[in-house]
């Protein structure tokens, strides 16, 4: 009997997966760790709901994750939640769009078409307004004067990933009216908004590349900043933000006291520095509730019904921006960041975003 069922169960779970829909699954890197946990609880979401998941990773390589996408195509995927790594992904979107397949840009807005579903992301522009607003805290820079001006460094995220933008100018509204009363010094270029792209690409990092950050910020130490203390550096992500320290820590002027640098995340590496005193922030977005609305969001456009997407909003008003693809808008959903410090580092621990064994040592 035990033998009959268990055989039953086995026809059963092997026709569902042969007739489950496929989603397939594209996330652009994994030396930024954050996707790792997108991926697979992505990966969870679609097959909760009843699809198979397929799921890879691009490597940073546009070409790569386009073989990938084509792939899942082959293999009749009708979904398509893509993280994509720069706009060279249009030409396989048009051909998703051809063959009538759903793709919703994920984290990272689809540029160059609007020729797919929707964008689901976090509010971007206000991570990059928390970063800016716990550097105006930590530094206090309302009391500060142009008699002892405070100093920072700029560091952005990858040109070809429009996120970059946002962050960057969230960060910038918060700083530049400091900047304009001279009160807070820029060390190294200073473009006032992500538009100067001249000076933006000097600060910018080709591909979130951690390498690349922690040498601009040796090279600013040993040059523009060799005179001067830092007291801060305007850091994107962690990966970035953790590069710079580690440049910083190898600079004897800041062995006692690093400068305040800021990050995005919410990484185990950077929370561990945050409660030990050196990262001074992060921003924590729960790639768990993203990557359950965008499944969610998938599942209803395919399904075609409106969606509904629980603590999400639609970019519309000054948000609208964040949906603007350089071609047109897509319908933008954007889900809400939490600013993150010492004070409050218990908040990601508490939403589950880590292992037990890294909460542990986060208590
Ligand atoms: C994401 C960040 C991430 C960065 C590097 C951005 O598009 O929004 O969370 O740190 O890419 O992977």
């Amino acid at each position: 009997m035990k033998k009959l069922s268990m055989i039953f169960m086995f026809l059963m779970l092997a026709t569902m997966s042969v007739f489950a829909k496929s989603v397939g699954i594209a996330m652009p890197e994994t030396h930024v760790l954050r996707w790792i946990k997108d991926g697979e609880s992505l990966v969870k979401e679609v097959e909760k709901r009843g699809y198979k998941g397929l799921l890879q990773y691009g490597n940073a390589d546009q070409a790569q994750q386009n073989q990938q996408i084509q792939s899942f195509l082959t293999q009749g995927a009708k979904i398509l939640i893509v993280g994509n790594v720069n706009d060279g992904v249009v030409s396989v979107v048009n051909e998703a769009a051809r063959d009538k397949v759903v793709v919703v840009a994920y984290d990272r807005i689809i540029q160059g078409t609007t020729n797919y579903s929707a964008y689901i992301t976090f509010n971007n522009y206000k991570v990059g307004t928390l970063q800016g607003q716990a550097i105006e805290s930590a530094l206090n820079l309302g009391a500060a004067t142009t008699a002892a001006p405070k100093y920072i460094t700029l560091f952005a995220g990858s040109p070809t990933d429009a996120n970059a933008n946002f962050f960057y100018q969230g960060a910038m509204d918060v700083l530049n009216p400091y900047i304009k009363k001279g009160v807070l010094k820029v060390i190294g270029p200073y473009p006032e908004t992500y538009k100067d792209t001249a000076n933006f690409q000097r600060i910018a990092t080709e591909n979130w590349s951690g390498t690349l950050a922690k040498t601009r910020m040796e090279n600013l130490l040993n040059n523009d900043a060799a005179k001067i203390t830092l007291d801060a550096v305007l850091a994107p992500n962690d990966t970035l933000g953790r590069a710079i320290i580690e440049a910083c820590k190898a600079d004897a002027k800041y062995k006692s006291k690093l400068p305040v640098v800021t990050g995005q995340d919410a990484e185990f590496d950077s929370a561990l520095s945050i409660k030990n005193g050196e990262q001074y922030m992060t921003v924590f977005k729960d790639t768990a509730k993203l990557s359950e609305a965008a499944v969610i969001l998938a599942d209803a456009i395919a399904n075609g019904k409106t969606p509904e997407i629980p603590g999400a909003i639609l970019a519309e008003g000054d948000l609208k921006e964040i949906g603007y693809t350089g071609t047109g808008y897509v319908p933008a959903y954007l889900l809400d960041p939490i600013g993150v410090t010492k004070e409050n580092i218990i908040i990601p621990v508490n939403a589950g975003f880590y292992t037990a064994e890294e909460a542990a040592k986060l208590k």
